[in-house]
């Protein structure tokens, strides 16, 4: 029931990344034949991914293997042109840096994928769907209910509230007490970082473009995404793989806001499972769909948690420190998924959280850069 005809060439952009690199496994393993378009950025995988990116390693000579960008029209031509099924995951994903990083942000994300849609406009070619990596960033602040307003979408805070150490939203009507809810996929669309509106211009793109070329699209909209694999090395995004560093480095862990902030940790094999299902389910075409566990984890928690895995003691500030672009709290509503896909999340975070320690147990830990990601914020006035 549900499923279309049998898509077996995936073209993954940005595949040697956490997610793309997984889910290449993942289709290998279930008879798909999968090329990955990735450039192999520094940021992720270091300045010799040849030898030193586990990622990249973890596909090579398993994956038919093109090391490019997707800013490079004719590489992504040729990587595209007799896939059944794109799946558009290359990206810059820092929220922090996009806010000064602009142009490339643009340049990558809202540049790649003006390529990809040219091509499949203009270029004879085989491709029959597209699936888009969007993120819970293009909500912004997400759901809120007001007792005065009912569902209310909270614009991003102001530094002056922030500094003062008051870190709630609040009803955008009357700047009353709200409480959160899940976010539904069909809450205002209001970025608060320049990475969440080049995801909302991605999707939108693609729906735009795709509608009228007959080509289906479904965006995922990520929560936070976790476990083995994932970047303990890119200070922009991840803070389970910054904490970790600094928790086995004996660091002080200089935790932002009063650390009641909140976020939706999802496990990278659930991502996983809704991603394949938006590929092979027809039920998922032309939809948005959340992506998530449904349950919101503050920062405080994540810090105890990884702490307990780890077996070590943390030494936490609560700093009241804030970055310019960061939210509040969202976590996902999940009903649409669940009804549309059957998606249930299948890994609570105590078992994630162990899985990812395992592996990341394994790995070099540098926390230097994360430092210097903080001191170049501060240095722009990004960072409070
Ligand atoms: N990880 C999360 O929590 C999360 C949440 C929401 C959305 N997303 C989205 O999911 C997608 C995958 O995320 P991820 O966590 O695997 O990120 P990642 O950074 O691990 O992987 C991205 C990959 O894209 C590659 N890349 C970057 N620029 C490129 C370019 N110009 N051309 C080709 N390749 C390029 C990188 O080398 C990397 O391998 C991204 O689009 C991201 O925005 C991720």
């Amino acid at each position: 029931m549900g499923k279309t005809q049998l898509m077996k060439k995936i073209l993954i952009t940005g595949g040697a990344g956490f997610i793309g690199s997984r889910l290449a496994l993942n289709l290998l393993s279930n008879g798909y034949e999968v090329t990955v378009l990735d450039n192999l950025s520094s940021q992720i995988h270091g300045n010799a991914p040849e030898t030193e990116s586990p990622l990249y390693r973890s596909i090579e000579n398993k994956v038919v293997f093109i090391r490019g960008s997707v800013t490079d029209y004719n590489v992504f031509r040729d990587a595209a042109m007799d896939q059944d099924v794109v799946v558009h995951f290359a990206a810059e994903t820092g929220t922090g840096q996009s806010m000064y990083e602009i142009k490339k942000y643009m340049d990558v994300n809202v540049g790649g994928t003006a390529n990809l849609l040219d091509i499949l406009v203009k270029e004879k070619h085989s491709v029959k769907k597209v699936i888009v990596a969007s993120s819970r960033a293009i909500y912004g602040e997400g759901k809120y209910f007001c007792s005065e307003h009912e569902n209310v979408f909270p614009a991003s805070r102001n530094d002056s509230d922030l500094l003062q150490g008051d870190f709630e939203c609040k009803c955008p009507y009357c700047q009353g007490k709200i409480s959160l809810l899940p976010t539904s996929e069909d809450s205002l669309i209001h970025p608060s970082s320049i990475y969440g509106i080049t995801k909302q211009t991605q999707e939108e793109m693609l729906f735009v473009v795709c509608k009228s070329i007959m080509i289906p699209v479904v965006a995922f909209r990520y929560q936070n995404v976790y476990g083995p694999g994932q970047s303990l090395t890119n200070p922009y995004t991840g803070i389970l793989s910054i904490f970790s560093s600094l928790l086995m480095n004996e660091k002080e862990i200089n935790i932002f806001e009063d650390g009641q902030e909140s976020r939706d940790f999802v496990y990278i094999d659930d991502v996983v499972e809704a991603t394949i299902s938006g590929i092979i389910d027809h039920r998922a075409d032309n939809e948005a769909f959340n992506v998530g566990t449904g349950i919101p984890t503050t920062v405080l928690q994540v810090v105890n948690v990884l702490a307990e895995s780890l077996g070590v003691k943390a030494k936490i500030k609560i700093s009241g420190n804030f970055r310019n672009g960061d939210i509040r709290h969202n976590y996902a509503d999940l009903k649409k998924i669940g009804s549309k896909l059957n998606y249930l999340p299948g890994i609570p975070f105590q078992t994630g959280i162990r899985e990812f320690v395992k592996w990341a147990g394994t790995q070099k830990f540098d926390c230097s850069n994360y430092t210097d990601s903080l001191i170049e914020m501060k240095k722009l006035g990004l960072f409070k």
